[in-house]
């Protein structure tokens, strides 16, 4: 399969292909994605919460995100990689953006960056595309402003938000973004979004009308066992197979019964009486 593009990308979106699209952070995880047939891989800045054990998206740094981001690139062949823009490296000014957006591209080698705000940061989101690199634009539950919404909320709620949540995405199109997530915004007002934009959109916790779905790694495998947000399903029960495996390793080291010799350099050993005269010398 060839490397996805915007262009590959946006032809899905007008041939009425679905885009599939999940959060990764390191080498190992990317590397199955990538024979899995998944379009777009995002670097989120979820990796806060998920890699880091934060509470939120905030404390997550420029240099963080390079060194997850860049993981995940050397394993992407095919997948299209977008990288999130962390708080405050975006929001001060559009010099900053540009200048941050292009730390992330020419230092992870990813394909497009992504930053949360609509109408807000419209200028911001041109200057990037401006400067040569896709924007994938981010509305509704934006998790960075968590302290402004009072927690992970619904958003779009109301006729006045659901306006506001549809000029926003005008906006950001308008801005020149190829892309727009929209994070917990009920169905119908997506599904509408979607039919009035050209730009691809990318639902998570925003229903099946949207032109694709993103979902964090961690959530669609069950490894965030103890976080389930609404809108996130479990495709498999890793977390548990993952615990069944460290017990059981556990158990076999406690036990002696791993390594077996089939897991040890046995051939490589020098014969037995050179051994006993190591032994006799150094193990008095
Ligand atoms: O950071 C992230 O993973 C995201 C997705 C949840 C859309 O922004």
């Amino acid at each position: 399969m060839a490397k996805q593009t915007v262009s590959t990308l946006i032809e899905m979106k007008n041939n009425g292909q679905k885009i599939s699209q999940v959060t990764c952070y390191d080498f190992s995880t990317a590397s199955l994605i990538e024979q899995c047939g998944i379009d777009t891989i995002l670097v989120g800045d979820s990796l806060g919460m998920t890699m880091q054990g934060y509470d939120t998206t905030l404390p997550v740094t420029m240099d963080e995100m390079i060194v997850y981001g860049r993981s995940v690139v050397r394993a992407s062949k095919t997948a299209f990689v977008i990288m999130d823009m962390p708080f405050m490296s975006y929001q001060v000014s559009v010099e900053q953006a540009v200048a941050n957006a292009g730390r992330l591209i020419k230092e992870t080698g990813a394909n497009a960056v992504k930053l949360e705000g609509g109408a807000a940061v419209a200028e911001q989101i041109k200057a990037i595309v401006d400067s040569g690199i896709p924007v994938c634009a981010h509305i509704g539950m934006t998790p960075q402003s968590v302290n402004v919404f009072g927690g992970f909320k619904v958003q779009g709620k109301g006729e006045a938000n659901a306006e506001r949540v549809l000029k926003d995405a005008l906006a950001v199109q308008e801005a020149g973004a190829f892309m727009c997530v929209l994070e917990c915004v009920p169905p119908k007002l997506a599904a509408l979004i979607t039919d009035t934009v050209d730009m691809i959109t990318i639902g998570i916790g925003a229903g099946a009308g949207c032109d694709g779905q993103v979902l964090v790694w961690q959530d669609l495998m069950g490894i965030s066992m103890n976080v389930k947000p609404k809108f996130a399903k479990h495709f498999g029960e890793i977390g548990e197979a993952m615990m069944d495996a460290f017990k059981a390793y556990d158990a076999e080291v406690k036990s002696g019964e791993f390594p077996a010799p089939e897991h040890t350099y046995s051939k490589s050993d020098c014969d037995d009486a050179f051994l006993e005269e190591l032994r006799s010398k150094y193990n008095s």
